[in-house]
């Protein structure tokens, strides 16, 4: 095993298509270089949410194997992605006197505001996975994003609460303690990506971020420098595949290298006379198509997952308030014309996002279908290490317990 000179954070997004696991190691200025990347194909899960327990614990062994050769490292603990239409979000207010009469404003009274926030009742059989703080609003002064040692009588707070199945949560935990993993902490996989593609002038003013994923396209709405809004549409690249493949007539995974080689979103950026060979399969003979062919395939699944993006932001009514637009990140931002599209459907301006901030094996990381990856790894350094415990391996209610308590730890410090 190699000597290890800075602290070591390891990163595990369980994905609908592929886990990924990425090694970084910080130096003492606080820089980070990513030192092993490790993917395996995962067909484990399904929209987000573990199915099958075994060959997830198989692809997550593999992964983090990969991940280990490459850095010469040995992984223990691990922050670890969760997302699935079983995470629920929602925006909750406190109030609360401040404590001494006309006085400042102190951390104890932050902390009440923000457990008055919180108190919320949630169904039973769901659990709180983070309590994010928004803003703060002094007496009638609002958007204060630190009210420590301001002066006021009545505190205001604002918090986005996450919530999900413990179920669900729990059998995440399976796979990955299985593998012989100890879990440091859960993080939602949009709030980790937007950790690693988003730059703080963007969340100033205002960014959607959205993760087009195999099974689910993530949602995470920066306004003013805090979460406003985090969601998932239950469609992503994988039915893009499922439509090439019903249109052509060829298997999934022919389907699948077709539209990566020759894919593009938006028919109206494709050259009419481009051409290419679709193999033969069973009685069908080999045949030539039109990428424009291709193109007329992909464009509509694409306009359903951006018309899915933009009734969400007409809904919450944030559409006009998106003064730095969209950022695409995911394996699915990756189809050319992706961002033409978005910013087409959607009416707002759209960048690629590729995760950065990092040194090391910067080819092999920055690209948009690590971006949950990276994100985690940064989060595990701004947990500081809080999560990484030596307790032992479960996935008991205990264990459970334990994540719970930490994750709902306030965060507003990374996000
Ligand atoms: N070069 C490419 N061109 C077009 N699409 C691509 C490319 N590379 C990956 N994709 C698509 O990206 C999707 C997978 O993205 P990603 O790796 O971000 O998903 P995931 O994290 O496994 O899934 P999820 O986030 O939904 O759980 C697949 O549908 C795949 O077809
Ligand atoms: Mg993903």
């Amino acid at each position: 095993m190699r000597s290890q000179s800075g602290r070591i954070v390891t990163g595990l997004d369980i994905g609908t298509t592929k886990v990924c696991a990425i090694i970084g190691e910080y130096g003492v200025d606080g820089r980070v270089d990513i030192i092993g990347v490790g993917t395996e194909v995962c067909t484990g899960l399904r929209r987000g949410v573990v199915m099958n327990i075994q060959k997830t614990i198989e692809s997550v062994r593999k992964a983090v194997e990969e991940a280990e050769l490459m850095s010469g490292v040995d992984v223990q603990d691990v922050y670890v992605g969760i997302a699935g239409a079983h995470i629920q979000a929602k925006n909750s207010r406190g109030v609360i006197a401040v404590s001494r009469k006309g006085g400042i404003i102190a951390q104890d009274d932050v902390d009440r505001v923000i457990e008055a926030a919180q108190a919320v009742p949630l169904p039973p059989g769901r659990r709180m996975l983070h309590v994010v703080p928004q803003t703060f609003v002094v007496d009638e002064q609002p958007g204060i994003l630190d009210p420590v040692g301001m002066n006021g009588v009545r505190l205001e707070g604002e918090v986005h609460i996450v919530t999900g199945d413990v179920a669900k949560v729990q059998s995440l935990l399976q796979a990955v303690e299985g593998a012989g993993l100890h879990v440091a902490d859960i993080v939602l996989e949009p709030l980790a990506s937007s950790m690693a593609v988003l730059d703080e002038d963007e969340k100033e003013m205002g960014v959607a971020m959205v993760d087009i994923g195999g099974g689910t396209t993530d949602l995470a709405i920066f306004l003013g420098s805090c979460i406003r809004h985090t969601s998932s549409i239950p469609i992503g690249g994988d039915l893009v595949t499922t439509d090439v493949a019903y249109g052509l007539k060829v298997p999934k995974g022919r389907a699948e290298e077709i539209k990566k080689k020759h894919g593009c979103a938006m028919q109206a950026l494709v050259p009419s006379d481009e051409c290419f060979v679709v193999p033969g399969v069973g009685a069908n003979d080999q045949r030539e198509l039109t990428r424009l062919e291709l193109a007329a395939i992909i464009e509509p699944r694409m306009v359903e997952i951006y018309r899915g993006v933009a009734a969400e932001l007409r809904q919450l009514g944030l559409h006009a308030h998106l003064g730095a637009g969209l950022v695409l990140t995911g394996g699915g931002s990756l189809l050319p014309g992706a961002a033409e599209l978005a910013s087409h459907v959607i009416g707002l301006p759209v960048r690629l996002g590729a995760p950065r901030g990092f040194g090391g094996l910067v080819d092999s990381a920055s690209t948009p279908k690590h971006a949950t990856g990276v994100g985690l790894v940064f989060y595990g350094q701004a947990d500081g290490g809080a999560g990484s415990s030596s307790s032992p391996v479960s996935a008991g209610s205990d264990h459970l317990k334990d994540i719970f308590q930490r994750m709902t730890r306030w965060v507003s410090r990374y996000f």
